[in-house]
């Protein structure tokens, strides 16, 4: 049987990993500077992660949502804790468009409305509300076409301030990135993000931070949202949560009340899959991955701004997208092939720099430098 081909393949077999390396079925090694897509939060192979997992596979790996799991307890402390959002309640399910689905269906129970506000570029995952609240007509199938959701510029207080006087009352949510990912690294304003607090706030709407992919300590902050200084009414997270190990959830706040069969799931919040959580959370405490993820951030963003032939430079922390001069598009090969370094792309001229919050100032260092190799390679080709 083959495999269903929906992805445009690296010829590359990646079968062993450790930190911020991994290494083919040939025994190369590469350097990550993409963490599988914003996944590996804490490191591959993480030695805590691993043996979190390990200990609990010897307990138990699966029951159904039907007892008491004492261990989702212990996540949902331990995420109030490290977000800071204390009364917040937890949803957990198995993946970032999972999340968002979620969220989007609890706004419209809580509100009693239809319509979602979502923002061009955005990018909010694959299943149908999700899909039809991402701005890519390519990815959404005919069954997925609804009138409910209302595509509004990016960063435009004014439009945001005219729909919701227009049409205020029917609007059940607003969904917005702090940071949009697959749209090329692009920042919600501040003041931007403070009017749909606003706006959800004078309209009784739900504000949903789809923090899937800038969320969990990338930008320097556990959520990009809160660079911003005001709180969401729903978080979505996925990605950095398990490091890998396939979780997503969102973070209710405490006005939005539960009702039993509202959301429900099989494996959502299976005994492993929170023990992967759990262990993600340990490691970025004890080893403060949030700050390193500032720090490190500032660092690698200030020597793009200073790397002949790179254009423009955007993001926070270890989410950062760069554009090269023209000439240079074919870097991220050149990248990967001569230098072995993984990056990320965002159509048609984004690279995007996604590592774990855990890599080291020399592998760091060790990217800048295949960097400016790799340019100088292009500009000797170029010239
Ligand atoms: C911002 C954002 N939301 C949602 C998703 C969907 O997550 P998943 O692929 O886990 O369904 C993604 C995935 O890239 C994302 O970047």
């Amino acid at each position: 049987m083959s495999l269903f081909n929906v992805y445009p393949l690296n010829p590359i077999a990646i079968i062993k990993a450790a930190g911020s390396r991994v290494w083919d079925d040939k025994g190369q090694e590469y350097l990550d500077m993409y963490g599988g897509h914003a996944v590996i939060s804490i490191g591959h192979t993480q030695p805590h992660w691993v043996k979190r997992i390990e200990d609990q596979l010897h307990a138990i790996a699966f029951y159904s949502n039907s007892v008491v799991m004492p261990i989702q307890e212990e996540l949902a402390t331990a995420l109030n804790n490290i977000s800071g959002k204390k009364d917040f309640q937890l949803f957990l399910c198995n993946s970032g468009a999972e999340a968002n689905e979620n969220a989007l269906k609890l706004a419209s129970f809580h509100t009693g409305r239809k319509r979602i506000v979502a923002f061009k570029k955005a990018f909010h995952g694959r299943t149908s509300l999700a899909v039809a609240a991402t701005d890519n007509p390519s990815i959404v199938a005919p069954v997925n076409e609804t009138d409910n959701i209302i595509f509004l510029p990016f960063n435009d207080i004014a439009a945001l301030q005219n729909c919701f006087a227009e049409q205020g009352t029917s609007i059940a949510a607003v969904i917005i990135e702090g940071i949009q990912g697959v749209a090329g690294i692009y920042e919600a304003d501040d003041a931007f993000l403070q009017a749909i607090r606003k706006c959800c706030d004078d309209f009784g709407a739900v504000y949903i931070a789809d923090s899937v992919q800038c969320g969990y300590g990338r930008s320097g902050q556990f959520f990009a949202h809160d660079h911003a200084g005001v709180s969401a009414d729903i978080y979505s997270m996925a990605k950095g949560m398990g490091n890998g190990f396939p979780i997503g959830g969102i973070l209710i706040a405490p006005h939005i009340q539960a009702k039993f069969g509202m959301l429900g799931t099989t494996f959502g919040g299976n005994p492993l899959a929170c023990a992967a959580a759990l262990a993600v959370i340990e490691v970025m405490q004890q080893d403060h991955l949030i700050k390193a993820a500032e720090e490190k951030g500032n660092y690698l963003i200030n020597a793009l701004k200073n790397t002949e032939g790179v254009k423009a430079v955007r993001g926070r922390g270890l989410m950062i997208g760069f554009e090269m001069e023209a000439g240079l598009e074919d870097l991220r090969k050149v990248l990967l092939n001569d230098f072995k370094i993984f990056t990320g792309e965002a159509k048609p001229n984004v690279i995007r720099l996604l590592p774990s919050l855990a890599i080291s100032m020399e592998d760091i260092n060790l990217f800048l430098t295949g960097l400016n190799k790799a340019i100088q390679v292009l500009k000797q080709k170029k010239d």
